[in-house]
């Protein structure tokens, strides 16, 4: 039997993500048959206040998950509890073990979707109460410290009561399916490793633009930034599946191993550097498909003074053989003019080119993986066009996962449970993985304070402030919508 005790889930994550991950685990019959779901958070709420809470979270972000019924919304609620726990309240943990007890529990997940602040007083009183033994495992949500110092307090503090392997650090962008299609298209395939160098390839580019402003996450937003909200997490994951080296196996360690190689061998910017090779903005009000929206520092709970970035470009580099010279252009921001994540290997140009110079310039082959919103890989080759003399055109090889496989899609905080429940660590980050990327974002950080200047605003709506388009064009690079 599992249990699912999910702490702060009275909370914003636990409605958009959580929950509804659960449930369509639970729809899609991944979970046992005596599954167990107990919400807990400071607030007091019977089991049933709490249910009402769960289904209007169903309603309002999995009422459309595949196979769905009343019947089994019913018996998903039948499965779901409450415990009313105050993270100093040892009493508090009392209950909630009796309520594990009582139902003979042998593997428990407990969830921590709370600030990273309560973590360590969660964790020790689950220890303290023996509710971490045997079979139990936790997990932890981002944003897991501040910077290097305070990600190795929290990670020390996490393994004096756990092991290592019943931590279960989440970060969502590893559960998307394009990210394990990316091991899948690396090290299956045998025609892309000899051009997966420096030798082929000219640079590589990692973008991860939303539309979204901050939400009604202000306060802890310009808490953060897009620097630790984004590049520390999602796009260095992403930086270390890209340059990783073929891992023995497909073993959680095996593939983490390599993960952190590539997380060491950063190049870590100086001062200097960092001003050369970074770009930071703040939106300004603009307008986001044709819906005005207004600026950063009017967003409720963020001060009208702040110079917190919702946007982030670096040109980053990775000291080892197979890729020192190759830029990786890592790019996020928020309210920018569309949604996508897309990872693009842009290859060297041809040495010569035979059809002479009236065919204009011509760019590169370029194989563009896109993670959402389509889930995609595209590769684009040169071709003839039809017809008399030659023309040559920009064509894609184009293989659109939602055409060649109908099988159910899993989103990616139902995948991370599921792993989670079933103790597989591979899409999970270990603290050497973190240790490593926040070392690499401590020197860009300690810059940017020492420079109030180097902030850039960029109109909602727009690529981001003309400076992140800059950084390429000075190396005869540009992003993939400049073309
Ligand atoms: C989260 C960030 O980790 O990822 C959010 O905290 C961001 O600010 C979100 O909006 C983006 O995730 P996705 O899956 O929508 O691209």
């Amino acid at each position: 039997m599992t249990t699912f005790v999910l702490f702060g889930g009275t909370g914003d994550l636990a409605k958009r993500k959580i929950i509804p991950a659960l449930y369509s685990a639970f729809v899609n019959g991944r979970l046992d048959q005596d599954f167990k779901f107990i919400g807990a958070a400071r607030e007091k709420l019977t089991d049933e206040e709490f249910r009402v809470r769960v289904a209007a979270a169903i309603e309002s972000y999995a009422a459309n998950v595949d196979g769905a019924t009343e019947e089994k919304r019913a018996a998903f609620l039948a499965t779901t509890h409450y415990s009313k726990i105050d993270a100093r309240i040892p009493e508090d943990f009392a209950a909630l073990k009796s309520g594990l007890q009582t139902s003979e529990t042998n593997a428990t997940l407990f969830y921590l979707a709370t600030g990273p602040d309560i973590f360590i007083p969660v964790v020790e009183q689950l220890s303290k109460h023996g509710l971490v033994e045997g079979n139990a495992r936790v997990v932890v949500e981002k944003p897991l410290g501040r910077d290097a110092q305070s990600a190795k307090e929290i990670n020390q503090s996490l393994r004096s009561y756990l092991n290592e392997n019943q931590i279960y650090r989440i970060d969502h962008y590893l559960g998307k399916e394009m990210v394990q299609n990316l091991l899948a298209l690396r090290f299956a395939n045998s025609f892309l490793e000899p051009l997966w160098n420096r030798k082929w390839i000219q640079d590589v580019q990692i973008s991860i633009s939303e539309q979204v402003g901050v939400e009604s996450r202000g306060d802890f937003y310009d808490h953060t930034g897009a620097l630790r909200d984004m590049v520390q997490n999602h796009l260095l994951q992403l930086v270390s599946i890209v340059a990783m080296e073929p891992p023995v196996n497909a073993n959680p360690d095996a593939i983490r191993d390599e993960k952190v190689k590539v997380l060491r061998a950063l190049h870590k910017f100086t001062p200097d550097e960092v001003s050369k090779k970074t770009v930071r903005g703040q939106y300004r009000a603009g307008a986001v498909d044709g819906k005005p929206v207004i600026a950063y520092q009017n967003e409720p709970g963020v001060p009208p003074s702040s110079r917190t970035e919702t946007f982030v470009a670096i040109r980053a580099e990775i000291d080892n053989w197979r890729w020192a010279g190759v830029p990786f252009y890592l790019r996020t921001g928020k309210r920018m003019a569309s949604r996508s994540a897309e990872i693009t290997i842009n290859f060297k140009p041809i040495p010569y080119s035979i059809f002479g110079k009236s065919q204009g310039p011509l760019r590169s082959n370029r194989l563009v993986i896109s993670l959402q919103p389509e889930e995609s890989v595209q590769l684009y080759m040169k071709a003839k066009e039809p017809g008399e003399g030659i023309r040559l055109s920009d064509v894609a090889l184009n293989l659109d996962f939602a055409e060649v496989s109908n099988s159910r899609r899993v989103e990616s905080y139902e995948r991370l449970l599921l792993d989670a429940m079933h103790g597989d660590l591979t899409l999970f980050v270990r603290d050497d993985e973190l240790s490593a990327a926040w070392a690499w974002i401590d020197p860009i950080m300690s810059a940017w304070q020492n420079d109030s200047e180097g902030l850039k605003s960029y109109i909602s709506g727009s690529w981001g402030p003309s400076a992140a388009s800059y950084l390429l064009a000075q190396h005869g690079a540009a992003w993939g919508e400049e073309f």
